[in-house]
């Protein structure tokens, strides 16, 4: 089986690819990513000289080199990760994230259409996606299924809905032969440090201020990111075509519940006074039209397919963080910037 993988280098992508590859002996991946500042081929090092694992450089929004590239090879499957993913980059610059995450994905469509066009057997296309999609929860109540009407509040959410719209709408208006999944939080290594838990970790460990948006109060549902892999996997090879599934751990942390246990572990894994690390939470600006909570019922994943999380957050957590700490060159390069060399150190001139 040849699968195209896009968006590979980025935080969940690495680690799919690393999965499958994995799982699977009969199985080639080719990784398709434009390499952003979220796109770090260090994520994937150890496969490098895999004989069954491919990197191509390629921009999504360009539908021209997409229609091209699949006319030179017809995958079996393709999951699509690729996306502009950090919410408050979507307030900064909402534009980015429809040229990517809408306009992308409908090229992806297309030129797979035209790949596939008249022999859709056999082939799947994975959108994968967040449960961003579905808006906001009251505190403590209700739970996001996939009946959730949808109803994003901020640019990337708004651009991950419409997304998923046109993944919809070219199974059913075409036959395309499509499954999508919403997410709920990912964490664990190789995540880019703009996002919660790698960025606090990086300031606790350079004591630094932990910027805590509003009164922390926010909810979120948190899942260990190979957790995430497996069941992408489970659904790409189960699931069946045209169906959503949500994928949650059931695991529903306040921001400074979370942040207070984080400071905890440091603070014992860097032999600092047990609370040191506490003192740099600092509450700022609320995020603007921040979402309360989140929390999935991923019910149907685990009584249709036997999907269920396999570690706990408090063993995750610390499994993160261990991770983290002995890994400083990886989190130096990205924080210099030096990761961006990566692709020309390996594969020459961009
Ligand atoms: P990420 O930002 O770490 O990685 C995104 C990758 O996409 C990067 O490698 C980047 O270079 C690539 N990319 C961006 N624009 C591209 C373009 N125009 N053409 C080709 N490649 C491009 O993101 P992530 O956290 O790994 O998320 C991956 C997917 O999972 C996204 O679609 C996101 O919406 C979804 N998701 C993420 C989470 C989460 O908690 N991180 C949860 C649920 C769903
Ligand atoms: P984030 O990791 O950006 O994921 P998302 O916005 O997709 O849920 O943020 C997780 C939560 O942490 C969210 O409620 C916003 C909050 N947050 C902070 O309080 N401070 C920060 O510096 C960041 C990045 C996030």
């Amino acid at each position: 089986m040849h699968l195209l993988v896009t968006g590979g280098a980025g935080f969940i992508g690495s680690h799919l690819i690393r999965y499958f590859l994995g799982a699977h002996g009969d199985c080639r991946v080719t990784n398709l990513d434009s390499l952003t500042y979220a796109g770090n081929l260090a994520n994937l090092r150890d496969l490098e000289d895999s004989s069954r694992y491919c990197f191509v450089k390629g921009d999504i929004t360009d539908g021209d080199f997409l229609m091209r590239f699949f006319a030179e090879t017809r995958f079996d499957g393709v999951i699509h990760l690729a996306a502009e993913s950090h919410v408050d980059r979507s307030i900064a610059n909402p534009t980015a994230f429809a040229e990517t995450n809408v306009l992308g994905t409908v090229n992806l469509l297309n030129a797979i259409k035209a790949s596939w066009e008249g022999d859709f057997s056999g082939r799947l296309f994975y959108h994968v996606s967040t449960d961003e999609v579905y808006g906001s929860l009251p505190a403590g109540e209700g739970l996001f299924t996939e009946e959730t009407p949808y109803d994003p509040h901020s640019p990337y959410s708004a651009s991950k809905a419409s997304s998923d719209h046109f993944v919809r709408a070219y199974h059913d208006t075409y036959g395309l032969p499509v499954v999508i999944s919403n997410c709920s939080n990912n964490y664990g290594p190789f995540q880019f440090p703009e996002k919660l838990i790698p960025l606090f970790i990086n300031n606790i460990k350079s004591g630094k201020a932990l910027p805590l948006y509003g009164k922390g109060e926010n909810v979120r549902d948190w899942l260990w990111v190979e957790d995430h892999a497996r069941a992408i996997d489970t659904i790409y090879y189960h699931g069946k075509i045209g169906e959503t599934y949500n994928i949650g751990g059931h695991n529903e942390w306040s921001n400074i519940s979370l942040v207070r246990l984080l400071c905890r572990i440091m603070d014992d894994r860097l032999g600092r006074n047990a609370g040191s690390s506490e003192e740099l939470i600092s509450f700022v600006t609320d995020r603007a039209g921040h979402d309360m909570r989140y929390a999935i019922d991923a019910s149907k994943l685990k009584q249709e397919l036997g999907w269920v999380p396999s570690i706990t957050f408090e063993e995750g957590l610390a499994k993160t963080v261990d991770w983290y700490l002995s890994n400083g060159d990886w989190l130096e390069e990205v924080t210099s910037g030096a990761y961006q060399d990566y692709y020309e150190d390996h594969y020459g001139k961009r």
